[in-house]
């Protein structure tokens, strides 16, 4: 078993508790927010970048769970089901996004990593995407994958930046939003387990270094990230312009308090 096949199987095992699409209230076609009703899912879903890691594991939750997903990439679809409706733009071209009503919740994820074009894309592409389409009448949640970057200002100079450039326009983009009851907010997350990392997830060398540091012993799996969208935009709806940081406690787990006999 390599590295990466045994770290699928410590992610899987922590799936156990996963909600699985009969256990969920289903889609009843209608957006509306009651009070006490907290397990409402939306109609429509667009998420960007739905052909990588991350986004085609959340278009498939959100396909599970009997939405509709309109999946935004570079690249061909990866991602088949009835449901589904793929879109081939670039982020970076405003005038390349289709035209798409009726979108109730959007997920900001497609994102470059150590690019000379990491802020034009995750940054000036992600305000694109969004500008275009708040003024769905049914939104009620929009969500930005940013990364742990965002919060540490570790990995590549230009993506730190666009990742810190996204948690500032997501308060920006909250404060605008919030008289319309829509909650707006950010992930951002340490290591997850998608083929963007393979160098260090099958380099064992690099990757006790990575476990060396993280005190939970484990990167997150798409599918806890998937249960993380789900929860944010619809289960939540008290929290909005908020950043989480989700990282197995990389960042603040780490001990660095020195003084004799300590
Ligand atoms: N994988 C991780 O460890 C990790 C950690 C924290 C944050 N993130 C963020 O999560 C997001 C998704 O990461 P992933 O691991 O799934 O990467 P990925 O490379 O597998 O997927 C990213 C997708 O975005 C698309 N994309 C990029 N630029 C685009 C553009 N201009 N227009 C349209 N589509 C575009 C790509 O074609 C790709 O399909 C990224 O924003 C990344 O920064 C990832």
């Amino acid at each position: 078993m390599n590295t990466k096949q045994s770290l699928e199987n410590t992610g899987s095992s922590r799936d156990n508790t996963a909600r699985q699409p009969g256990n969920t209230t289903p889609c009843s076609g209608s957006t509306a927010r009651q009070p006490g009703n907290t397990t409402l899912l939306p109609k429509s879903i667009l998420i960007t970048g739905s052909s990588g890691g991350i986004g085609a594991a959340v278009s498939r939750h959100f396909l599970a769970l009997g939405c509709e997903v309109y999946g935004l990439d570079l690249l061909p679809q990866t991602v088949t089901h009835p449901l589904y409706r793929h879109f081939i733009c670039d982020i970076r071209d405003a005038d390349s996004l289709p035209d798409i009503e009726n979108v109730d919740v959007l997920f900001n994820n497609a994102g470059l990593q150590n690019s000379p074009d990491d802020i034009d894309n995750n940054l000036r592409g992600t305000v694109n995407v969004t500008e275009k389409y708040v003024a769905s009448p049914r939104l009620r949640s929009v969500l930005f994958n940013a990364s742990a970057s965002s919060v540490t200002g570790q990995e590549y100079p230009l993506y730190a930046a666009s990742k810190a450039g996204v948690v500032g326009y997501m308060k920006n983009l909250a404060i605008r939003l919030a008289p319309r009851g829509i909650t707006v907010n950010a992930v951002s997350f340490g290591g997850v387990i998608t083929p963007l990392n393979d160098p260090v997830m099958n380099d064992p060398a690099s990757w006790e270094k990575i476990m060396a540091v993280t005190p939970l012993k484990k990167w997150t799996t798409v599918e806890e990230v998937a249960q993380w969208v789900e929860f944010l935009t619809t289960v939540n709806q008290s929290m909005s312009g908020q950043n989480l940081l989700i990282d197995n406690g990389e960042h603040d787990l780490n001990g660095t308090f020195v003084w004799p006999g300590a």
